[in-house]
């Protein structure tokens, strides 16, 4: 198959094909996973859901920082590629984003507003997340006074991210304007992101950001954009400091693998098809809160964007 012969590799969730020099397919598949165990059932439709609001935040944001969506339109995919096969095409249409290539930079662009995750262990060993000093006597999940930038050194496979300082960003990305670019742009998406989820009922604890560099040296925001994959969102109605939250997306089939003998190892268990449709909602229901759009038009639309 033509498309195959783009192949360049596959991440956690997606597929990356190489389009000419300059530009990327990524494809959004609809695995699943939890207690980082990738899990053999798939969950119908998840990666048209990430894709659908990463493409909700590019166009949110774009007054902030470029980014590297091009099209979400199968019939942009080049026809020597797709060979015109309509069930590949129908099959892409909603999961695929075609990108501008850009270099990667090393760094997970985390941003907090609230205290949770490797943010509270740290605040805990040391007071301070990644060289921002905070108010002592915070309990988990508090809010912080602001949002603070919190970047991580993306480790290549096989090692842990490992929280790092900006001084280390400065080092990682080679020159320092384009580190406080980075941190400044990843701050200024965050209070856009939290505002807009604050609106539909949900609390964006904390997101990651991937940004790149063009050729001609311009920063580009990459990959996908506040999604359950990237994010971590609780539902304001029940959030309540002093506790780890439930995550609003994954916490359904979180709360079903505890209940079982698994020991959190792969292979990880088949899902039963209430599980699956039950998690499936959560994500869809995440989507529609987030865009105040229906998925089920987002699905049915036969362009989904220009
Ligand atoms: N515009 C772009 N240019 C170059 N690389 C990109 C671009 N957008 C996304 N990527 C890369 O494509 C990959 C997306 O795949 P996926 O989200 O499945 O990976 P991951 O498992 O999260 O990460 P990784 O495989 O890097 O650990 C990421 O490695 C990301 O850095
Ligand atoms: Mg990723």
């Amino acid at each position: 198959m033509p498309l195959a012969s783009a192949f360049v590799r596959s991440g956690k969730v997606r597929d990356i094909y190489q389009i000419g020099d300059d530009k990327l397919l990524l494809v959004a598949s609809d695995r699943l996973s939890a207690f980082d165990v990738i899990l053999p059932t798939a969950i119908a439709d998840k990666g048209r859901i990430l894709t659908g609001l990463s493409r909700f935040w590019f166009s949110e944001t774009s007054d902030i920082v470029a980014n590297h969506l091009l099209s979400t339109d199968p019939e942009d995919v080049p026809a020597s590629l797709t060979g015109g096969d309509l069930v590949l095409m129908a099959d892409l249409r909603g999961r695929m984003m075609l990108g501008r290539r850009a270099e990667v930079l090393p760094v997970e662009c985390v941003v907090r507003g609230y205290l949770s995750g490797s943010g509270w262990t740290d605040y805990q060993a040391t007071g301070s997340v990644c060289g921002n000093a905070l108010p002592s006597g915070l309990r988990e999940s508090d809010r912080l006074p602001e949002p603070i930038f919190t970047p991580a050194w993306k480790a290549p496979a096989g090692h842990h991210d490992e929280n790092i300082d900006f001084e280390r960003v400065v080092e990682l990305a080679g020159d320092r304007s384009l580190a406080a670019g980075m941190r400044d742009a990843a701050l200024a998406l965050y209070a856009r992101g939290a505002d807009i989820c604050e609106r539909a009922g949900i609390i964006l604890a904390d997101t990651k950001f991937e940004f790149g560099v063009l050729p001609s040296g311009e920063l580009l925001l990459i990959d996908e954009v506040m999604t359950p994959d990237s994010s971590r969102f609780w539902d304001a109605g029940t959030y309540e400091p002093g506790r780890a939250q439930a995550s609003y997306d994954k916490q359904f089939v979180r709360d079903w693998l505890e209940a079982r003998a698994w020991t959190k190892t792969p292979p990880g268990p088949e899902l039963p098809d209430d599980v699956a449709a039950g998690t499936r909602a959560r994500y869809i229901e995440a989507y529609e809160r987030i865009t105040g759009a229906s998925f089920a038009r987002y699905l049915s639309e036969d362009v989904i964007a220009r």
